[in-house]
């Protein structure tokens, strides 16, 4: 069954300063990403979260789509006004380890990072992640970090039933999503502050929870699976993958470029 988001319920559990303080609720959009790229520049602050209950055209990474059942997840976005467009697919990652530190704290411990915009638990999707932006010259106008969680959604479609879970599924229990919500806000507005702090440690902390790290992994390159083997050595401080060749050469690549796939 289908649950509107409580938006009273959401309001009086959030304990942030500013993140999601401007809070915009729908029921049906096409995109949250989509509306709030069209959106207009006095519309909404830095650090307005949009939620829609249902998107009937999610989008994902690679022109994926993003299907979620309606009620029973959370897709919002997250626009941000930030003053340089420098190291935003740092900035993504930042927002998967925000996503694994909530489920750590409420008791979900097996989630992972797929970089470079997945959150993984016991090797199936639970959430993903897509930022865009607006750019104004150089100059980001707007940055929009879309968020993609699956809650208490049961089933899956056969498709992707075998790659897909949710956190009831995982944590055997139902989730209150507004209280989710402000948990997860809470630990994205410290992350941010960390991000434009520059902080050297986010990035350890990231590999930290990198799904693959330190193995052998096979890789597709501009869309090409190669035969030849990488050992994962995370991703670096521009958010790059890096990967150690088999003739010891080390060698960098953007999310454009490379996709892993670790063994397990
Ligand atoms: C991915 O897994 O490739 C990223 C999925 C991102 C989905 C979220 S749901 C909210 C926001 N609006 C969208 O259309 N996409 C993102």
């Amino acid at each position: 069954m289908s649950t509107p988001f409580d938006i009273d319920r959401y309001r009086a559990g959030l304990r942030t300063r500013w993140l999601g303080a401007d809070f915009i609720y729908k029921s049906e959009l096409p995109s949250t990403n989509g509306y709030l790229k069209k959106l207009d520049y006095s519309g909404f602050d830095h650090g307005t979260v949009l939620l829609a209950d249902h998107q009937t055209k999610g989008r994902g990474q690679y022109d994926r789509v993003w299907v979620s059942e309606k009620g029973q997840n959370l897709t919002f976005t997250i626009a941000f006004k930030p003053s340089s467009g420098d190291r935003l697919p740092l900035l993504t990652l930042c927002f998967a380890l925000g996503i694994t530190t909530t489920l750590d704290r409420i008791g979900i411990e097996r989630s992972m990072i797929k970089w470079p915009n997945d959150v993984l638990i016991d090797g199936k999707k639970v959430g993903g992640l897509l930022t865009e932006s607006v750019f104004l010259g150089q100059r980001p106008e707007r940055v929009l970090v879309g968020i993609g969680l699956n809650v208490n959604q049961q089933s899956f479609g056969k498709d992707v039933g075998k790659e897909a879970t949710s956190l009831a599924k995982a944590g055997g229990k139902k989730l209150h999503r507004e209280d989710l919500l402000c948990e997860l806000l809470q630990d994205f507005e410290h992350l941010y502050t960390r991000w434009t702090r520059h902080e050297k440690e986010l990035c350890k902390d990231i590999n930290n929870r990198i799904y693959g790290f330190g193995e052998w992994v096979k890789a597709s390159m501009n869309g090409t699976v190669t035969d030849e083997e990488y050992k994962f050595l995370g991703m670096n401080e521009k958010a790059e993958c890096v990967m150690l060749s088999k003739q010891l050469d080390v060698k960098t690549f953007s999310y454009e470029q490379i996709r892993i796939f670790p063994r397990r």
